[in-house]
C-alpha cells in the first residue's frame, strides 16, 4: 500500500447550498413549489432544512473543520439578500458575513456560489430565467455580493449546474417552473450563459483577485452496446449536456440546435478562471427510436444509485478521471471537483465510493489535469430538491425532525484522507 499524495495546498472540502441547508428561505420559487402536493416526492419541504438560518450553521461548520477539511462550499440565497427588486437586506448580508468569518476562523476556505438553482419569487413573477431583465439584475446582485462579502470569499461560482437546471426545470417538469418545453429549454440555456458572463464580469470588477468559475455537472455518457447507434446516442446526450458548454466557454458561441439561431455571447469565451466539475456517475445510453425528447437515447443504469424519480448513474470512478482530463484538454483552466458523493443512508457504499473517486482525481492529476480541490456532496443530509429528505448524501446523518446530527463512519475515512493529503492505493 502506498500513499497517493495530492499537491501541496490541495483543497479538501464539503459542499452545501443555501436552500438545502438554511431553512426559512420563503422568498424563493422553490418555497412556492414545495407547497404544491406531489412536487416533493416524500411530501417534505425545506422550511427548516438543516436550520442554518435558525443558528445551526456554526456548529456544522465546526463539524467540517473537525474533520480536517480546509475548504467549504456554500451558496447565497439571492431571494434572501434581495427580497424585492433592488432592495437588499442588510441583516442577511451580515449573517452571511458572520458565517464566512466563522468558516475562515476555522481554517475553511470559502467557495461561494451565487446561484444554486433557486430564484427570488419577485424575479419569477417577471419571467424568471426567461424574463427580459434577468441578466442585468443578476449582474447587479453579483456586484453587490462581491462588494459586501468579497473580503471573506476565496473562490466564487456564478452558477451551479446550469445544464441540470435547464433540463430539470425548462426542458422537463421536475423542478420549478416545470415548463416541459424544448423551446423554453433552449431559451433558458441561452439566458444562463448570458447570466454567467454578466456575473463573471461583475464579480471580477468587485474582487479582481478572486477566481470566478462556473460549475457544470459532467456525467460520463457512454454507449450501452458497442455499436454505431448507441455511440451516436451517447454522443448526442453528452454534446447537449456538457459539450455545448465546453465549446461555448472556448469561443463564446452557443450552438444549434440548443440555441436557435446560433448566438455569440459577449465575454462568455474564457469567462471561467477555473471550472467546477460536479460528478456522480455514468449513464450507459442505448439508442431508442421512441425517445425523441432525449435525443434518441435511453439511459441504462441497472447498477445505479437512484430513487424512484432520480438517477445519479452507475458508480464509475474512471468516468471522473476521463471527464477531468477531457475538461482539462478542452479549456486548459484549473479544475475543482465541486461535488462528488453518493446517496447512501446506510453508509455501506460511501467509503469505497469516496476512496475510489479520490484515487480517480489523483490519476487525472498524474495524467496532467490541473485539479486544485475536491468537495464531497455533502457535509450533512439536507433537502434534496424534489427528492426531499429521501436522498441522503451526508457525511453526517440528519434527522430532519429532531435535527440531531450523527457522524457516519465515512466521515472518519474522509478525515483521514484530509489529514494525509492523500489516499492509499
Ligand atoms: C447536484 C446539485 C446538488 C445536490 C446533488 C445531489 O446536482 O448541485 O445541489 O442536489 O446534485
Amino acid at each position: 500500500m502506498t500513499l497517493l499524495h495530492f499537491p501541496h495546498g490541495f483543497l479538501w472540502g464539503t459542499a452545501t447550498s443555501s436552500h438545502q441547508v438554511e431553512g426559512d428561505d420563503a422568498n424563493t420559487d422553490w418555497w412556492a413549489f414545495e407547497r404544491v402536493p406531489g412536487n416533493i416526492h416524500d411530501g417534505s419541504n425545506a422550511d427548516r432544512a438543516c436550520e442554518w438560518w435558525r443558528g445551526r450553521a456554526e456548529e456544522d461548520l465546526d463539524r467540517a473543520a473537525e474533520l480536517g477539511t480546509n475548504a467549504i462550499r456554500i451558496s447565497l440565497s439571492w431571494a434572501r439578500l434581495e427580497p424585492e427588486d433592488g432592495r437588499f437586506d442588510h441583516a442577511s448580508f451580515d449573517r452571511y458575513r458572520q458565517l464566512l468569518a466563522h468558516a475562515r476562523a476555522r481554517g475553511l476556505s470559502p467557495c461561494v456560489t451565487l446561484h444554486h438553482f433557486t430564484l427570488p419569487r419577485w424575479l419569477v413573477r417577471d419571467g424568471g430565467l426567461l424574463g427580459k431583465k434577468l441578466v442585468p439584475r443578476f449582474a447587479r446582485f453579483c456586484a453587490r455580493a462581491g462588494t459586501e462579502l468579497g473580503a471573506h470569499v476565496e473562490r466564487w461560482v456564478t452558477i451551479n449546474e446550469p445544464n441540470v437546471l435547464a433540463f430539470m426545470s425548462y426542458f422537463g417538469k421536475a423542478w420549478p417552473p416545470a415548463r416541459g418545453s424544448a423551446i423554453d429549454g433552449g431559451r433558458a440555456l441561452v439566458a444562463l450563459a448570458r447570466m454567467h458572463a454578466a456575473g463573471y464580469g461583475a464579480l471580477k470588477e468587485a474582487t479582481p483577485e478572486t477566481p470566478v468559475g462556473l460549475v457544470l455537472n459532467v456525467p460520463d455518457f457512454v454507449a450501452a452496446r458497442d455499436n454505431a447507434v448507441d455511440r451516436a446516442a451517447a454522443k448526442a446526450q453528452d454534446a447537449a449536456f456538457t459539450g455545448w458548454w465546453l465549446s461555448a466557454l472556448r469561443d463564446g458561441w452557443l450552438r444549434p440546435p440548443l440555441a436557435m439561431p446560433p448566438r455569440h455571447v459577449a465575454r462568455f469565451a474564457k469567462s471561467s478562471d477555473f471550472l467546477g466539475v460536479n460528478y456522480y456517475g455514468r449513464y450507459r445510453v442505448r439508442f431508442d427510436p421512441r425517445s425523441g425528447a432525449t435525443l434518441f437515447g435511453r439511459a441504462e443504469t441497472d447498477r445505479s444509485i437512484r430513487t424512484a424519480h432520480n438517477d445519479w448513474g452507475d458508480v464509475a470512478p474512471d468516468g471522473l478521471t476521463r471527464q477531468l482530463r477531457r475538461v482539462h484538454h478542452a479549456l486548459g483552466v484549473p479544475l475543482v471537483v465541486t461535488e462528488n458523493g453518493v446517496m447512501d443512508a446506510e453508509d455501506s457504499l460511501r467509503r469505497s465510493y469516496l476512496v475510489s473517486h479520490v484515487r480517480a482525481v489523483h490519476e487525472a492529476i498524474a495524467k496532467g489535469a490541473d485539479v486544485r480541490g475536491y468537495f464531497v456532496w455533502s457535509l450533512l443530509d439536507n433537502f434534496e430538491w424534489a427528492e426531499g429528505f429521501e436522498a441522503r448524501f451526508g457525511l453526517f446523518a440528519l434527522d430532519p425532525l429532531t435535527q440531531i446530527r450523527t457522524k457516519r463512519p465515512s466521515a472518519d475515512l474522509y478525515a483521514e484522507i484530509c489529514r494525509h493529503n492523500g489516499v492509499t492505493t
